[in-house]
């Protein structure tokens, strides 16, 4: 195993910052953050407690209400019997329940808990808060190429104020799995391919979710999952093997976990996939040593769905029974669905073969969570009727989704300056599967929204133009299926109108769980759509919808003006009519490099060099590419325009050289030489030349959004320390090796921006 003792921040800083790091009052808060604290009661509490009762402290189970809204998103179960859960409240055997219907269920289950028990202990309620309550924003993949993570920050406090006023005091959320194969469906509810950015958007998160105090009946418990490296999937088969090195699962995959344990949060969820052999569910090396061990996590880790009884038909348990002692010795704190741990660890600890300490310990971190929850002073503290449709989709809560629809946007390609379209004097024919009507907006992993309540894009398109009726919608096709007649009625509509808007791409059911994709494209009937509509010859504007990065081809790659609009949630139409019609100039940043072909697929900015690399322009023999195609990405991570001109220019570096213990400032000019303000993600890479580890391409080092009103310049700085160059070095230590940098401040990860070269010395 590598050696990591530079541990806690330093995966995400290197060795130099890490002494900054530990004299800074920020860490002082952030320690605090993620400390638990035990009141005396709870000692007293687990001594009075039977075996029967801790092992129900420790088994989480969907809810049942109204027939279990929670079963219809994930596999299906029996567990649809409210009274028998109110049941199991009474007579202690279940510490909560997720993805419930409201506070009137909260209300029922909790007095059944804390008023008919005989310990009185609360219940717990969590839910799937993944990108919004009622309210729903962006998909979290597409709120990262906001490269604005404060705006994670605030959407997830507006989400926790919405949800923690409907009874619920935990998030399975935020999901942090770094993702760099798109075929993988889950990316969409994570940071994209990146760790450093994955990892700052994770504690903004944190923050976000939980706020300054647990306490606070407006914010809610984070939990970070899906511990780990569930996004490492081989070929993005969603729940499949992790085989992978250690050094990228620390240099790469663990980043993002560990940045949402020092933000604070205090749970964590296992992974369903194994690594290396050993499921993350019952691997005592990541979920004790590594967790608790080296990275000092005191909150409590809880199994994913069944998680523990899938060690089965991995091959890894061989019973229930079996499932329970290895995912509990192991160090996963609480059962989620299967049942196995309420069902066994009581006759697991009578028999010895588990502590009954072991047990206590469990139910204490679970309990002492309970009490920062603020659950034992008022148990109903989050529960109230009134308080949950006061709270619901309020204006500013839907002003803010609006917001981060349109931050959320990548404008990925814009000839002849198409974009902005004019507010009057042109006839647009809005055509696709996504032009109209109340479906597919809210997106994947939405537990309480509504597309009911979403604008769709002819709303906002209509609601953004001067005359609604110069609007023409037509659906030209299915999301998956041709629509008869519909790509003849397509093309009739662009023949009649100036400007085609062609809404295509991803239903809201192909990415998410389970959703793994082969060909990360536009579906078959939808390409056939807009080559049709293409070939009317009308200018063509392309808003995609989608929870990947995808393989464009076609009329669909060849369009004038193509935007990456994900999936934004209830404010989508809107949102997109504001950057359709420039009321916001696009800002956003690819968080996954779109690639060429599906094929390229796992493809990432940050690969490793080949010894054998094409040279810029053709292909050439016996070198790495594929047949065909280069290995790069047609729109690469961090690549987006905006509707200003920006320009890189005058790099300078403080000096030619990093001391080891010094710092070296790298600053660039960004200027805007167009005639509308605009917002630029400068973004400073590195590359280490030469090494004892062979070392990316490009690694991204920092970022800044800059706002230049047009004509403005601004000089962008970054300063680097030799720590933010270490890596893990031959004998498994983070190293930092004197020598020589490239070094970007650029608009994207494969483009030049402006390019020198520092040393390292010693
Ligand atoms: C399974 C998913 O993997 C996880 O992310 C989710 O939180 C649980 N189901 C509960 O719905």
């Amino acid at each position: 195993m590598l050696d990591t003792r530079i541990s806690r921040r330093a995966a995400l800083m290197g060795a130099g910052a890490m002494a900054a790091w530990l004299a800074s009052p920020a860490r002082a808060l952030l320690a605090a953050a993620g400390r638990v604290q035990t009141p005396a009661f709870i000692g007293d509490l687990i001594r009075r407690m039977t075996l029967e009762e801790k092992a129900g402290q420790l088994q989480l189970m969907a809810s049942a209400w109204g027939g279990g809204v929670a079963l219809a998103l994930n596999p299906p179960q029996e567990n649809s019997d409210f009274p028998k859960q109110v049941d199991e409240a009474r007579k202690g055997l279940l510490t909560g329940v997720f993805n419930g219907n409201g506070a009137r269920m909260a209300q029922i289950l909790q007095t059944a808990a804390v008023k008919e028990s005989r310990m009185k202990i609360p219940l717990i309620f969590a839910a799937d808060i993944i990108h919004g309550h009622r309210t729903i924003f962006p998909v979290p993949l597409a709120e990262v190429a906001s490269f604005e993570p404060d705006l994670a920050r605030r959407t997830a406090e507006a989400a926790a104020f919405e949800a923690s006023g409907a009874g619920i005091d935990w998030t399975f959320s935020p999901m942090v799995d770094v993702a760099r194969d798109q075929r993988w469906g889950r990316g969409v509810e994570g940071g994209g391919e990146d760790p450093l950015l994955g990892s700052v958007f994770a504690a903004a998160r944190v923050r976000g979710f939980q706020g300054a105090s647990l306490k606070s009946n407006e914010h809610l418990l984070a939990c970070i999952k899906h511990f780990a490296a569930y996004g490492a999937a081989e070929s993005g088969l969603d729940y499949n093997v992790v085989d992978i090195s250690d050094r990228r699962l620390r240099e790469v995959y663990l980043r993002t976990y560990k940045a949402g344990f020092d933000a604070g949060a205090l749970s964590a969820m296992a992974s369903f996939n194994e690594i290396n052999g050993v499921p993350s569910t019952g691997n005592h090396w990541l979920m004790t040593d590594l967790l608790r061990g080296e990275w000092g996590f005191q909150g409590f880790v809880v199994s994913d769905y069944t998680g523990d009884e899938e060690m089965i038909a991995v091959g890894f348990a061989k019973d229930g029974r079996d499932a329970a002692k290895i995912a509990f010795l192991a160090g996963v704190d609480m059962s989620m669905q299967s049942g196995l741990y309420r069902q066994y660890l009581p006759s697991l600890v009578r028999s010895g073969e588990v502590p009954q300490a072991k047990l206590d310990e469990s139910v204490r971190r679970v309990l002492a969570l309970k009490a920062m929850l603020g659950l034992f002073d008022d148990p109903f503290g989050r529960i109230d009727l009134k308080r949950e449709s006061a709270r619901s989709m309020l204006p500013q809560t839907r002003a803010l989704a609006r917001e981060a629809g349109r931050k959320a946007i990548v404008m990925l390609k814009n000839e002849g300056n198409l974009l902005p379209l004019p507010r009057s004097g042109k006839r647009i024919a809005l055509i696709g599967p996504f032009a109209a009507g109340q479906h597919d907006l809210v997106g994947p992993w939405v537990v309480y929204g509504d597309d009911a309540k979403a604008v769709d894009l002819a709303t906002g398109v209509r609601a953004a133009v001067a005359n609604p009726s110069s609007v023409t919608v037509a659906q030209g096709s299915g999301v998956e299926e041709p629509l008869a007649g519909g790509i003849g009625q397509a093309v009739a509509a662009a023949r009649a109108a100036d400007i085609v808007v062609l809404a295509i791409g991803e239903g809201a059911n192909m990415s998410g769980e389970a959703q793994s994709r082969t060909e990360i494209i536009v579906p078959p009937p939808q390409q056939a759509l807009a080559e049709a509509v293409a070939a009317t010859g009308k200018p063509l504007v392309v808003v995609l919808k989608h929870g990947r990065a995808l393989a464009l081809e076609g009329a669909v790659a060849n369009a004038e003006a193509i935007l990456a609009t994900w999936f934004l949630g209830t404010e989508t139409g809107n949102a997109i009519a504001d950057v359709l019609f420039g009321a916001y100039s696009p800002s956003g940043r690819l968080p996954a490099s779109f690639p060429l072909r599906s094929g390229q697929e796992p493809y990432y900015y940050a690969h490793k060099p080949t010894g054998r690399p094409n040279p810029p322009g053709e292909l050439q023999p016996y070198k790495a590419h594929f047949r065909g195609i280069p290995n790069a990405a047609l729109y690469p991570f961090g690549h987006g325009f905006t509707y200003g001109r920006i320009e890189y220019s005058g790099l300078r570096l403080s000096g030619p050289t990093l001391p080891m213990d010094g710092t070296i400032e790298i600053a660039a000019t960004i200027s805007n030489r167009g005639t509308r303000s605009a917002e630029e993600v400068a973004q400073l890479y590195i590359h280490d030349r030469v090494a004892s580890i062979t070392q990316p391409v490009r690694v991204l080092k920092a970022f800044r959004k800059v706002p230049l009103a047009a004509g403005q310049s601004e000089v962008v700085r970054f300063t680097l320390r030799p720590s933010d160059l270490a890596f893990i070095g031959p004998d498994g230590r983070w190293i930092t090796e004197p020598g020589a940098f490239d070094v970007w401040i650029a608009p994207s990860a494969e483009s030049d921006g402006v390019h020198g070269s520092f040393d390292l010395v010693a």
